[in-house]
């Protein structure tokens, strides 16, 4: 695995524009280089995001092309199919995994040896799709999954709360889409669960559930996409791999067993370093959220069927 400073991004939209930004400003790596169908379009945006490099981290922001993947220690791939407003991420599947397998296989034959982190859509399934076209160990092939949900979980948890966002643990798992499990079981403020916290205040439940579920639907019904949210799942999943950080993130990560669930990728709390993703975690859940993460193995084994991968 290259040991070297640089991340490339695979598809340079709204989400791998963002991700390159968000990388730029926290300052994790020296390069970022942008690769996209257009190079017109990657070039404006790499000279956007490197107009602030006089007052931001000095990064090195280029467009390139697959040759200078071979050198990067994270592929990040954001290109794919966009669904239509009020459309799931479902619907895409079979042409975004056209997508994600072209771009797979070029970085493969330039000799790309590092650690994807996948955050087409439908998430789970492109991941999937990347890492049997790649031939990488698992754990090398990172979903960004339901961090991006576990996130909004938290935000909306502590809106209610009127605490603080980074005071609430909490973990949304399975898909990142309509099937996605909020485990309340998993929520912790100050390691007291949500009913300790509560002491008999009203919390609705349901309503943060199907608030959270909806969230990439009203964002997208809005501004016809999302990308700050994501981008910024993307930019900590890359610092937690470049960092070696041993952080535990809710991530898609192929599923070996864990809940009686076997290969087929979903986000379960995830060890992740240097190596990519070093061991599954298994939070202890409530029956019905467990039902409900079986529930959401059996759609995303659906999804994969749309795009003619192997299960
Ligand atoms: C979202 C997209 C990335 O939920 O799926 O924002």
């Amino acid at each position: 695995m290259p040991n070297t400073s640089r991340i490339a991004i695979i598809g340079a939209g709204n989400v791998g524009a963002t991700a390159a930004y968000a990388l730029m400003l926290h300052g994790t790596v020296a390069e970022i280089v942008l690769i996209d169908r257009s190079a017109e379009h990657a070039a404006a945006e790499a000279t956007d995001v490197a107009d602030a490099n006089a007052i931001s981290q000095p990064v090195r922001i280029w467009a390139g092309d697959y040759s200078d993947v071979r050198d990067a220690a994270i592929l990040v791939i954001t290109a794919g199919a966009t669904p239509k407003d009020g459309e799931p991420r479902t619907s895409v599947a079979g042409r975004s995994a056209e997508i994600v397998r072209d771009c797979v296989r070029r970085a493969m034959d330039a000799g790309f040896d590092g650690v994807f982190v996948v955050a087409s859509n439908p998430a789970d399934a492109m991941t999937q799709v990347a890492q049997a076209e790649s031939g990488l160990p698992a754990a090398r092939v990172i979903g960004t999954g339901t961090l991006l949900d576990s996130n909004r979980f938290r935000k909306r948890i502590a809106d209610r709360l009127g605490i603080a966002p980074g005071a609430v643990a909490a973990q949304v798992l399975g898909e990142h889409g309509d099937s996605e499990v909020m485990a309340y079981s998993t929520v912790r403020i100050g390691g007291m669960d949500l009913d300790a916290y509560l002491d008999g205040r009203q919390f609705d439940r349901a309503e943060v559930a199907h608030e959270v579920m909806r969230a990439g639907y009203t964002i997208g019904h809005g501004k016809g996409f999302t990308s700050y949210g994501v981008a910024s799942a993307i930019a900590r999943i890359c610092e937690a791999v470049y960092r070696d950080e041993r952080v535990v993130l809710p991530v898609s990560t192929l599923l070996s067993g864990q809940y009686g669930i076997d290969g087929i990728y979903l986000s379960l709390p995830c060890l992740i370093g240097a190596e990519g993703i070093l061991r599954v975690l298994t939070p202890e859940l409530t029956r019905d959220e467990i039902s409900a993460l079986l529930a959401s193995a059996d759609v995303l084994r659906r999804t994969l069927e749309q795009t003619n991968g192997e299960l």
